[in-house]
């Protein structure tokens, strides 16, 4: 019986592609980059599977041009790169990685916060650069973390890891969301608030929404207008969420106090972007979720994705379970060894 074949769109953690190559057919990319959009294609298009990253382009051309494609397992927990309901149209199930990196990606969001607050790598280019004589009573001074206020824009389940960690610097803590969270208000005096609220009341806003058409942009020129001068904004959700120009408009003009960006718009960011280069800004490649353990686990979680969509069953994590009722009927064949 043949192994269903998979395409996997670049080297990911062996604890998940051993699992996938014990039981599939693997064409694997090696390469540092992402496939392009073509070559993607051309790769996926007798596949059963994917194992698809966040820089993968998974739209309906690329679902219609893979005839026998059954299941998208994307190494992610976000996933504003696949088109969902295109996916379920078409009886293909799809599948993320949530859960794994939450507690990882709050810890990092949370470094983030303090770097740029105590202004550590400022602390770190002053000494490269042998510029430290003596102590200095007025030298790098910051903001305080503990006791200030923290506005989440999103409490999903990496928003409340970062109260969580709040918490414990005595921060008070602001949340807007869809939903109002009145258990974890009551149980971690957590506060609902608007969003020009958190806005207007934070000293550092850290953003935890998914990408959507109505979250881009969120954070324009009229948001910055409405922060505290001082404000520090933290992003490590997806870089559209915020416009990079105003928000380059922003900390040029000095609305607000600065940004500490895991993700930004576009990716990568060029070393001579404006925001590379300010002492109030931090850019770092996206890399919220990259320790070895939580990556680790990402690619268990797609791998056994995969083989559950390739046996035509619902996936741990799946985005779509409604599309195991329509799964494609024309399936040239069955994969008994799975
Ligand atoms: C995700 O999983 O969506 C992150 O952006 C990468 O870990």
């Amino acid at each position: 019986m043949a192994k269903p074949k998979v395409f996997v769109t670049r080297i990911i953690p062996e604890g998940g592609l051993k699992v996938i190559r014990e039981y599939c057919d693997v064409d694997l990319w090696v390469e540092d980059l992402p496939p392009s959009y073509e070559v993607l294609l051309e790769h996926s298009q007798a596949c059963d599977g994917v194992v698809s990253l966040l820089t993968d382009r998974i739209d309906a051309h690329f679902m219609d041009s893979c005839p026998q494609l059954r299941v998208v397992s994307n190494f992610a927990v976000g996933f504003d790169n696949i088109d969902i309901p295109s996916a379920t149209n078409r009886g293909i199930l799809v599948g993320h990685t949530p859960g794994v990196l939450t507690e990882t990606t709050a810890d990092f969001a949370f470094a983030l916060l303090m770097s740029l607050a105590r202004r550590i790598p400022e602390g770190i280019e002053y000494v490269r650069n042998d510029q430290w004589q003596t102590w200095g009573p007025m030298l790098l001074m910051g903001q305080d973390v503990h006791h200030s206020v923290l506005g989440l824009v999103g409490l999903g389940r990496i928003g409340v890891e970062m109260a969580k960690r709040a918490r414990g610097f005595d921060m008070r803590v602001l949340y807007t969301d869809m939903y109002r969270r009145e258990d974890l208000e009551a149980s971690m005096g957590l506060e609902y608030a608007s969003f020009d609220d958190v806005l207007r009341s934070a000293d550092f806003i850290s953003v935890h929404t998914p990408l959507t058409a109505e979250t881009r942009h969120l954070l324009s020129k009229d948001a910055f207008s409405k922060m505290k001068k001082t404000a520090i904004v933290i992003n490590t959700a997806r870089g559209p969420i915020i416009d990079t120009e105003a928000l380059t408009e922003a900390l040029q003009n000095g609305v607000i106090g600065g940004a500490a960006l895991d993700v930004i718009d576009p990716e990568p960011l060029r070393a001579d972007h404006p925001l590379v280069n300010m002492p109030n800004c931090i850019v770092v490649p996206h890399i919220a979720s990259a320790s070895e353990t939580t990556r680790t686990h990402m690619a268990e979680i797609a791998a056994y994705n995969l083989l559950a969509g390739l046996r035509g069953e619902k996936l741990p994590n799946g985005l779509n379970p409604e599309a195991v009722g329509t799964l494609r009927q024309t399936l040239p064949r069955t994969f008994e060894v799975l």
